[in-house]
């Protein structure tokens, strides 16, 4: 896959995040063994317990944990089995009582290391252990490097659909080792293609056009450098999503419908581009986003990669929808693009959710 090719290693860059105590998100390349050295800028811990998952754990912890361990702190790691299946609160239960075992307290910090799993459960386990201790985020994939581990959505999954337990807790500071890109396989680059292409098309169009111009390994660092900054200015701004915030879930009622139809077996960012694809197509039915903007936005996606034929009836995926965080009374928060570069949040009544999403069918 040509999004495999990789660019030359650049400079490390620093963003500023404001939200919580507001804390640095490092992109770069050779992070990971500085992880430790990096981290005493920010932790007061004695301890620090490592949470990751069985597959991250054989490519990655080792150095991690050692280089904490050279900057004095005593470790301990946590390794759960990789996938969606396991982000229940049986696994943060589980954690917890390790971290109560290893003796971590108050001034101690939990650091997830691993994708979108390991970074919102282990973020989730250290906002409720002891009513809160401090954590880092350590990215391993692409998605959770632009999207999931920046802005302190952490959480879990329950049986009535993703996500829908948690607390908002923001990590003390992200690292994202570029070199960890080369151990990425093709779905793992596709899940994390789907949040880029959602972060340009609701904010940059300039970054539309790059992303879909360039593999995606060689303009990594620019990439998610920039992700990061659009991410990160929306949540200085709404961190609780009262408002702005939820331009973020541009494609996404739909994806976890998806998602949950599919019993997880359909990955998060293949059901993120089929969920911009459709409600683009339905606001663009309807009038409210700018006329060619669905065929822009599909053929990138497609050039991605992406599949884009719906796999599941709209009335099986609207009743899942339902029952989505974004409901509110009778009535449900969508994001539509106006354009490429634009983003507005609208509402419907549920009732009327299906009609809407079968006009642009
Ligand atoms: N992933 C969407 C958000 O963090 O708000």
């Amino acid at each position: 896959m040509k999004e495999k090719k990789t660019e030359i290693a650049q400079e490390a860059e620093t963003v500023r995040i404001r939200a919580g105590g507001g804390y640095d998100v490092r992109i770069g390349s050779g992070i990971l063994p500085e992880a430790g050295a990096k981290a005493q800028e920010v932790l007061k811990a004695d301890r620090i317990a490592v949470f990751t998952d069985s597959s991250v754990d054989r490519l990655y912890a080792d150095t991690v944990e050692e280089s904490f361990r050279r900057a004095g702190y005593e470790t301990c790691r946590f390794v759960f089995t990789a996938g969606e299946a396991s982000k229940n609160m049986k696994t943060v239960m589980e954690f917890i009582e390790f971290l109560s075992r290893h003796h971590l307290t108050r001034r101690d910090a939990v650091i997830a290391l691993g994708g979108g799993v390991a970074g919102d459960m282990g973020g989730f386990a250290a906002s409720i252990y002891l009513r809160g201790i401090d954590f880092i985020q350590i990215p391993t994939t692409l998605l959770a490097a632009v999207d999931s581990s920046v802005g302190g959505k952490t959480g879990i999954n329950i049986s009535s659909g993703k996500n829908l337990a948690g607390a908002f807790w923001q990590p003390s500071l992200v690292l994202y080792d570029t070199d960890t890109f080369g151990s990425l396989n093709d779905d793992l680059i596709l899940d994390g293609t789907a949040e880029i292409v959602k972060t340009a098309a609701i904010r940059d169009a300039d970054l539309f056009r790059l992303v879909d111009g360039n593999g995606i390994g060689e303009i990594l660092t620019q990439t998610v450098k920039r992700c990061v900054e659009i991410k990160g200015a929306v949540v200085d701004a709404d961190e609780k999503e009262g408002g702005l915030r939820r331009i973020l879930n541009f494609g996404h009622t739909m994806a976890h419908a998806i998602e949950k139809a599919s019993g997880y077996r359909i990955s998060h960012g293949k059901a993120v581009a089929c969920g911009m694809a459709m409600m683009t197509a339905a606001s663009e039915a309807a009038g409210m986003t700018e006329k060619g903007t669905c065929e822009i936005l599909c053929r990138t996606l497609e050039k991605k990669g992406f599949k884009l034929e719906p796999e599941f009836p709209p009335e099986q995926l609207c009743r899942l929808a339902g029952s989505d965080k974004k409901t509110f009374g009778d009535r449900i928060h969508l994001v539509r693009i106006d354009k490429i570069g634009r983003a507005s949040v609208f509402d419907l009544e549920l009732a009327g959710l299906e009609a809407f999403m079968r006009a642009g069918m």
